[in-house]
């Protein structure tokens, strides 16, 4: 157990694409229950930090990583990588549900996919307290044994979440979630964030300023593969300490 005050915290994350370093020695503190966001350009390495967390980045075999993630105090390289995923949930960009599967088991498919048997009870119980969380009970429950990517886009992604909470995770990814939504369905996640975060840490990537600022406590800037500065977001929005940051801020990289 490692001295860590916070929900997760790294500790010199470096990582490759090949020879190709993308990040370097990113040391983030990220508190719990809050809504924690991740900005800078496009190709700044946000996906690849996030990825790198929870162990996806390391899945190719090109890439490697060095350095220290704790979750809750524990350096998850001495953790199962199975339990590693259960605890740190991700959203993709685009939704992602499993086109095989029914609303109702896209919402179970992590404790299927693991091997963990629901009784018939738990398993409803289970979808409905979930799909009530994300807010989409009341579309969906005449919709529960239909093919989960018959929803619509908004829908789906709330169901992408659905099944990761559902795994009852302690920190929730989310990869610019919202990018290939429209501003309605953009809306209705960034509110249910406020929900979220009273019961889970979440890490938002977000290429989005405005975003960024409407939906977070914290917020890191990343350039060039360095996290430049993280900090509460209202004082990195208004006295950002690093001239990168207010370079940002003020539109000059896009
Ligand atoms: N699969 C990959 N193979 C090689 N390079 C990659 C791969 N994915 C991303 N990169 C490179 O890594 C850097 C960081 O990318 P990424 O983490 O996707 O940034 P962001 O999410 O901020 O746009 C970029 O230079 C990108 O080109
Ligand atoms: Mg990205």
């Amino acid at each position: 157990m490692n001295e860590s005050a916070y929900a997760l915290e790294t500790r010199n994350i470096s990582a490759w694409y090949g020879k190709d370093q993308v990040l370097f020695n990113v040391s983030a503190q990220i508190p719990e229950k809050k809504v924690t966001a991740v900005m800078g350009p496009s190709g700044c390495g946000k996906t690849t930090f996030v990825r790198t967390l929870n162990g996806l980045h390391q899945t190719n075999p090109q890439a490697r990583a060095t350095g220290t993630i704790l979750l809750h105090g524990v350096d998850t390289s001495t953790l199962d990588i199975v339990d590693v995923r259960k605890r740190m949930g991700m959203v993709f960009q685009r939704p992602n549900p499993f086109p095989t599967m029914t609303v109702y088991e896209n919402v179970l498919a992590g404790y299927y996919l693991t091997g963990c048997h629901l009784s018939r009870q738990k398993g409803d119980e289970i979808v409905e307290t979930t799909l009530k969380k994300v807010g989409l009970w009341d579309e969906a429950q005449n919709k529960l044994f239909k093919a989960g990517t018959s929803l619509s886009g908004g829908q789906q992604q709330r169901l992408c979440i659905a099944r990761a909470i559902a795994m009852e995770p302690e920190v929730i990814l989310f990869d610019e979630p919202t990018s290939a939504l429209d501003p309605k369905a953009t809306a209705v996640i960034e509110e249910l964030l406020s929900n979220l975060k009273t019961e889970y840490t979440i890490l938002f990537v977000t290429h989005g300023l405005q975003q960024a600022a409407r939906i977070s406590d914290f917020v890191g800037f990343f350039m060039l593969g360095e996290l430049v500065e993280l900090g509460e977001t209202k004082r990195i929005f208004v006295t950002p300490q690093d001239k990168r940051t207010e370079d940002y801020l003020s539109g000059k990289y896009g």
